[in-house]
């Protein structure tokens, strides 16, 4: 079991490159896979999720150059090009790759297995297995929750397309219904109750499909084909987050993170963070593809507690851990609401960030949606445990660099997990600490 020890003080200074977007990377190997030739993709994550769902494809028969690293070529092999793959496909810890790819596979001529890591199996499946059955597929997990490992067997007569009403707004159900409706008959559309983020719509755009968009419904016509380009992938404004809130929180920083995608669907973090009164800017604002680049400046400053919930949080809705660390350092209470969805996550992160918190002398409230924090005091280094968790690790990590120095180091136990998203972590901190 990996540990991390994290001394406390010293400040953060200069310029920062994190890894690619994961939403935007797995993206770009599916819907590359598909297309109708060569695509180029540079800035690819090379963290485990989104390298399982490129050894996925490769599975399938599509060629990919540059695997494990950052530029990648995918030799894409049309709509009906993917062969089936010689055993189950293991999406290790990604609820992405697991989620979009039903969506694909549900349209294949050929039956596949998918299953993942321990965490991934206790993760509900049911959200996309009902809509994709809707559709005609024959898609089926573990009892009740749809748990995976998933069976997926060719539709017998097709699929067909559906309007669907999503009762949550999840990107996951959204594109893997979105996906599935490349392969279906006439069209389909979804209807979310607030927008989850729009990575699938724009990228489909951008290849050519005709995704039309009606208020809070999105669809698509079946047949359309995909038509190959070269993508960009910005840096993950989820991974960036880690270091803005440690940079608005570290006494005497001051960090410049480049070519952050800033996609409207993502920025929450940048919000909140302005409306707990932190020191942000993005600079050099400007367009690479589908998706809206910026660098971003943060600085350290006082910050104080806020009420999040809403589109506000759903804009966020990864960031949780770490907003919990930026409102444990704030002044006054902060109120989380309208976040259940957090419960089933890479971990419960409700559960997981109030029994980390209180380790470090935080004072907490679980609530069933949410959190209740009263920050301003003094963190106490502890031993603390990601739950298997990349984000939790990393939060916790930054708890460290701004917990009080005469603790010894902050101990965070099981942090191999910090490779899914966000490979080079702890090199960079230390990096920007000079
Ligand atoms: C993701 C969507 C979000 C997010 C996840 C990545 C995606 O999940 O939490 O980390 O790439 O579509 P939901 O939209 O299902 O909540």
């Amino acid at each position: 079991m990996e540990t991390m020890k994290i001394l406390p003080g010293g400040r953060l200074r200069g310029e920062a490159m994190v890894p690619g977007d994961k939403s935007i990377s797995h993206r770009a190997v599916m819907l590359g896979s598909i297309a109708d030739g060569v695509s180029r993709v540079s800035g690819f994550l090379t963290g485990e999720d989104s390298v399982n769902t490129a050894r996925a494809f490769a599975s399938m028969g599509v060629r990919i150059e540059g695997m494990g690293g950052t530029e990648l070529t995918v030799h894409g092999v049309g709509l009906d090009g993917l062969k089936p793959p010689s055993g189950v496909l293991d999406l290790g810890n990604s609820g992405t790759s697991i989620r979009l790819m039903s969506g694909l596979m549900a349209g294949q001529r050929f039956g596949v297995l998918m299953t993942g890591d321990e965490y991934l199996v206790k993760r509900p499946m049911a959200r996309i297995v009902r809509p994709l059955t809707m559709m005609g597929a024959n898609i089926s997990g573990d009892g009740d929750r749809q748990l995976p490992p998933l069976t997926v067997v060719p539709a017998a007569g097709g699929l067909k397309g559906i309007n669907y009403e999503s009762p949550i707004a999840s990107a996951q159900v959204k594109s893997a219904i979105l996906l599935a409706g490349l392969y279906a008959d006439g069209v389909t559309s979804v209807t979310e109750p607030m927008k989850s983020r729009d990575h699938t719509e724009r990228m489909l755009r951008y290849m050519g499909v005709d995704v039309k968009e009606q208020g809070l419904t999105v669809s698509v016509e079946g047949g359309k084909r995909l038509s190959p380009r070269n993508f960009f992938v910005p840096a993950d404004i989820s991974s960036a987050a880690f270091l803005m809130v440690a940079a608005a929180i570290v006494p005497g920083s001051n960090v410049t993170i480049k070519d952050v995608g800033i996609n409207p669907t993502r920025t929450g973090i940048i919000d909140i963070l302005r409306r707990m009164n932190a020191s942000i800017d993005m600079i050099n604002i400007r367009s690479d593809g589908p998706e809206p680049v910026a660098d971003i400046v943060v600085e350290y400053s006082d910050l104080r507690g806020i009420e999040i919930g809403g589109e506000l949080f759903l804009r966020a809705i990864d960031e949780f851990p770490i907003i919990c660390i930026a409102a444990a350092a704030a002044k006054g209470v902060t109120v989380v609401k309208d976040a259940a969805e957090l419960r089933v996550k890479e971990s419960d992160r409700i559960a997981a960030m109030a029994s980390e918190l209180m380790k470090v002398g935080v004072s907490v409230t679980e609530t069933p949606d949410g959190m209740i924090i009263e920050g301003g005091r003094p963190l106490i280094p502890a031993e603390v445990d990601s739950h298997g968790d990349h984000r939790v690790a990393m939060s916790m990590a930054v708890a460290g660099l701004a917990a009080s120095a005469d603790g010894g180091p902050m101990v965070i136990n099981d942090t191999a997990c910090i490779n899914t998203s966000f490979p080079g972590f702890y090199g960079l901190l230390e990096l920007l600490r000079g």
